[in-house]
């Protein structure tokens, strides 16, 4: 009898007292990494560009319509990719941009990422000024010097080797520079082919220099399909039953590969270190079933910028968690969230290869 009175009381109190570690374990619960770096252009900018002086900044209304803080100039109507991904590593916070990053929260990473930058320096420049590459990993050089003054240098080198490191930068040296023969001159110099290997050979070196500062784990993205963005259906038309450019998807993709072929050699070669190349454009599956009906039609009125950002002050479209593409050139919230659980936890090696970004944190 006593028994069975005392039973499903042990029962009772191990369920709280599971519930309850859980809880206190979920309440300071750490992130997955202790910090995280972000490199790019504007589908990972978080506000670097709201002071340059360039057609390439969204620090305006309807940018942000979704965003608890308003307009803070992530090209989109909520929060970016990025964003999501820092979330799913469990920060609470997101990660400052370099333009406003101060005081002790650098020790969690900064957000380097230039609306228009690329690879190559001058891509973008018909814009106006950008944050590119070159520049950021040099930002990133002053950011790691106030980090060793304030941890002393090799608690500083411990922590760095522990962050990731995302890098998702190419695009704007395709539709910003080699398809704009009329301003930028490297499509009379190279062919796709050889100007994906001129790209991916700077890019190794930029990534090695950044290994050199003590970066350990590296996410490197595609730049994807760029031929189906509706800006650049606009400007070069498609009569073809893809109903994209596939001109640029296939300069595009010529790159990808190469990307590909380059985190397999740097994790060969650097093997104190880990390498993902991360493509996460969904399945038509996984579109339909997340709700997608509007897939190349921009959420807002576009023609602010260079042409391709929303209108200042526009009333965008009501549906948004529908559309693809917030703006001409980029996507919204809705599908931001969606490529950023893809990249997080995908098993598909055409998404994320070797690894995808909860693996990574875990190496
Ligand atoms: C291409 O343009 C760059 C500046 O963007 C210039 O430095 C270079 O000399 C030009 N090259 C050719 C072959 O015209
Ligand atoms: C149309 O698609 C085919 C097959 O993908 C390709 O070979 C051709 O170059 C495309 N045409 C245009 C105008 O993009
Ligand atoms: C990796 O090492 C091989 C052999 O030394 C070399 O040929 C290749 O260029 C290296 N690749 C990279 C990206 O470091």
């Amino acid at each position: 009898m006593a028994d069975k009175q005392l039973k499903p009381f042990w029962v009772q109190l191990s369920i709280s007292t599971l519930m309850l570690l859980l809880i206190t374990k979920w309440g300071n619960a750490k992130p997955q990494v202790p910090c995280y770096f972000v490199f790019g252009d504007s589908f990972s900018d978080n506000g670097n560009n709201n002071k340059l002086n360039t057609l390439a900044k969204v620090n305006y209304r309807p940018y942000g319509i979704d965003f608890p803080k308003g307009p803070t100039g992530r090209f989109s109507n909520g929060r970016n990719m990025q964003d999501f991904i820092v979330k799913y590593l469990g920060f609470e916070d997101y990660i400052p941009p370099f333009a406003k990053a101060k005081g002790k929260r650098i020790l969690k990473g900064v957000n380097y990422a230039s609306g228009s930058a690329g690879i190559r320096d001058e891509s973008g420049e018909k814009l106006g000024h950008r944050v590119s590459l070159n520049q950021q990993l040099r930002n990133h050089k002053t950011i790691i010097s106030r980090i060793n003054s304030k941890l002393g240098d090799s608690s500083a080198k411990k922590l760095l080797s522990q962050c990731i490191y995302s890098l998702q930068i190419g695009c704007n040296d395709y539709f910003n520079n080699y398809f704009q023969p009329e301003f930028y001159n490297t499509s009379s110099q190279y062919t796709p082919k050889q100007y994906a290997m001129v790209l991916i050979d700077q890019y190794s070196e930029q990534i090695k220099s950044l290994y050199d500062t003590g970066a350990r784990k590296f996410a490197l993205y595609g730049v994807g399909l760029i031929g189906c963005i509706p800006s650049v259906i606009k400007v070069y038309g498609t009569n073809n039953e893809s109903l994209c450019v596939d001109r640029l998807n296939i300069a595009a993709s010529i790159f990808d590969e190469r990307l590909k072929l380059l985190v397999q050699q740097l994790n060969a070669n650097l093997t104190e270190a880990k390498f993902t190349f991360i493509n996460p454009t969904p399945n038509t599956l996984e579109i339909v079933l997340s709700g997608f009906t509007m897939l190349r039609q921009p959420c807002c009125k576009i023609g602010g910028g260079g042409g391709e950002l929303c209108v200042r002050n526009s009333k965008p479209c009501r549906f948004r968690s529908r559309y693809v593409f917030w703006d001409g050139v980029h996507t919204t919230e809705a599908w931001n969230r969606l490529t950023a659980r893809i990249a997080f936890r995908t098993h598909s090696p055409t998404n994320a290869f070797p690894f995808n970004i909860r693996k990574l944190a875990k190496q």
